[in-house]
């Protein structure tokens, strides 16, 4: 199964920080670009069987370039460390249309826009967007240091300036990011967004909940997460629904490994249980949900689910697959 790509050139890359880059991304020949919305990301194809997720930090009514940040993961798995290495400027790369599984409500009250780290990438693009159709937003912004947060100027420079607060780990107690008193009242129709690191991320939604922010209030999107494995991970099986074939799941592996050795081929990206681009329908039996990507109600549905991560408690999942 091939997924339709996009290929553009590496118009510049930007070292923002020691540890950041930006990629401009543009049309090889000059075209437009496919329009996007705050909190859209792209696939970016890296190299062979090597494919990341970036979101988009450009403002969102730009046609003519999309640009993303990546920080370089003292923790990669390639994908982050082959960007800063191996991807220069006019190097042409493969990338998928825009995809948004953290979408901005552009008529809330007010919105309250929390960034960790990298995690800004999609939170800026959400900030420009509010500010410009004049909206109530407010956004805080978290770094380890001054040195390593990137965009700091484009920020102090934008119209929204004055709603932004700076918090770096390394600063004075005074300046540091108070989630309990920012979170302490849950307004009406107000909506908090999240993005940044797996830790910040735990705090700040667990923080909210505990505040009693309603979860439809409660918007954000993973980068990074560890996929659960347990010592009682157990073997299974996976029927294809439409060719009735039948395939062993051993404790050591995922359904989409135990499907490529099969010869099936299901088209992945994170392989975390991130980004959706495994999701697969369910037939029949009952998936163990390890991702990030369905939400609890659509995990409850048991009719879909990632074979990047997620397993079986049942003995057979049947696969709306050939
Ligand atoms: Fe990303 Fe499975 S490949 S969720």
């Amino acid at each position: 199964m091939s997924i339709p790509v996009i290929p553009v050139r590496v118009v510049k890359k930007i070292a923002e920080t020691t540890d950041i880059c930006t990629f401009e991304l543009a049309e090889i020949d000059g075209a437009k670009l496919p329009s996007f919305s705050p909190g859209s990301h792209i696939d970016v194809h890296i190299g062979k069987d090597l494919v990341r997720q970036y979101s988009l930090c450009n403002n969102s009514s730009e046609t003519h370039r999309y640009l993303i940040g990546v920080l370089r993961d003292p923790n990669s798995r390639g994908g982050s460390r082959a960007m800063h290495d191996n991807i220069n400027e006019n190097d042409v790369i493969n990338i998928s249309v825009p995809k948004n599984h953290f979408p901005l409500l552009d008529n809330a009250k007010r919105s309250l826009l929390l960034a960790g780290g990298i995690g800004v990438t999609p939170i800026l693009c959400m900030a420009e967007r509010l500010a410009l159709i004049g909206s109530d937003v407010e956004m805080h912004y978290s770094a380890s240091s001054p040195a390593r947060m990137a965009f700091r100027q484009r920020i102090s420079a934008s119209t929204f300036a004055n709603r932004v607060h700076f918090h770096f780990d390394d600063g004075n107690k005074q300046q540091k990011l108070n989630l309990d008193d920012l979170l302490r009242t849950p307004g009406q129709d107000v909506h908090l967004y999240v993005c940044g690191p797996k830790g910040f991320m735990d705090v700040v939604l667990a923080t909210a909940r505990k505040s009693g922010w309603q979860e439809a209030q409660l918007h954000y999107e993973f980068f990074s997460a560890e996929v659960v494995k347990t010592d009682r991970d157990t073997a299974f099986q996976v029927m294809l629904a439409r060719s009735g074939r039948i395939i062993d799941v051993s404790p050591n592996t995922t359904v989409t490994k135990a499907l490529a050795a099969a010869g099936i081929d299901i088209p992945v990206s994170c392989e975390q249980g991130i980004c959706g681009t495994c999701l697969t329908h369910v037939v029949e039996g009952v998936p163990d949900h390890r991702d990030m990507y369905l939400t609890d109600e659509e995990k409850a549905q048991n009719d879909q689910f990632t074979p990047c991560c997620s397993r079986s408690c049942s003995p057979i999942l049947v696969l709306d697959l050939d």
